[in-house]
């Protein structure tokens, strides 16, 4: 059965500017929210392009009908979204994808999120409180987004920084490594560049620790019908394909993605 998908004009709630080209929008929009689930993305509408640009999830608020979202400014598509006010109107589709699978409360969970990777992780780190950790990495200090939200949630935050200017310097799978040789959690999540979700998924196999990553591609249609978005995936036993990003994914088993 085809999930669910809704499209329509909602109202932007609360706009904040976070970091630079980095902004929040809390979108009221109740029957998106009601069916969103962690590490899915809506596609949204820039006023005067016809091609959507995907967003992900940052936190959904069922009892409020909210979602939030965080994105980067990175072409006039973005500009123009980052340019509705707040109390304006934004066209939205969604939820759409496959989002990341949780485990029953109790297991523990290492978030892993790189940059503009990691909005979507707040929700999936927010399912696991106390239990999550979660390891963020930016550019630079200035660069810092979400810090308190992952606190707030509960969640241990081990902040790094590629220049040292907060928290530890030096790359998220540095960090991920030190953790996993203190203790292993149950399933490591992650978004962000390639590079460094090749680098997640390599610590995870080398641990024996399950790990799902959440990729970023362009996106046409976002729901499977334009070829756009195609990756390359394996299946288990070797077999190469391509699968959909805004379908099949963006999250899938580390294991299934060729990088
Ligand atoms: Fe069209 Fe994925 S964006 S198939």
């Amino acid at each position: 059965m085809e999930p669910t998908v809704f499209q329509g004009r909602y109202q932007v709630v609360k706009k904040t500017a976070l970091a630079k080209e980095i902004y929040e929008m809390v979108i009221l929009c109740p029957q998106i929210a009601q069916l969103a689930q962690a590490g899915q993305f809506v596609h949204v509408k820039a006023p005067s392009f016809t091609l959507r640009r995907p967003i992900s999830i940052c936190e959904i608020d069922r009892a409020k009908g909210t979602l939030r979202i965080v994105f980067e400014v990175r072409g006039d598509g973005t500009a123009e979204i980052a340019q509705i006010p707040q109390g304006g109107w934004i066209d939205l589709m969604g939820p759409l994808g496959h989002g990341f699978q949780l485990l029953e409360q109790g297991k523990k969970a290492i978030v892993v999120g790189g940059g503009i990777g990691v909005p979507p992780m707040l929700e999936t780190a927010a399912h696991y409180g106390e239990n999550a950790v979660a390891i963020i990495g930016f550019r630079s200090a200035s660069a810092v987004i979400l810090e308190e939200d992952f606190q707030k949630a509960g969640c241990t935050v081990d902040l790094c920084t590629d220049d040292g200017t907060r928290g530890r310097k030096g790359f998220v799978t540095e960090a991920l490594k030190a953790r996993l040789q203190q203790e292993k959690p149950d399933i490591i999540y992650a978004c962000g560049p390639m590079v460094m979700l090749k680098g997640v998924a390599a610590l995870a196999k080398e641990y024996g620790v399950r790990c799902q990553v959440s990729l970023e591609e362009r996106m046409g249609c976002g729901i499977g019908a334009c070829l756009v978005c195609a990756c390359k995936t394996k299946k288990p036993d070797g077999e190469e394909s391509y699968s959909h990003v805004c379908k099949n994914g963006p999250v899938f088993e580390a294991e299934e993605v060729v990088f």
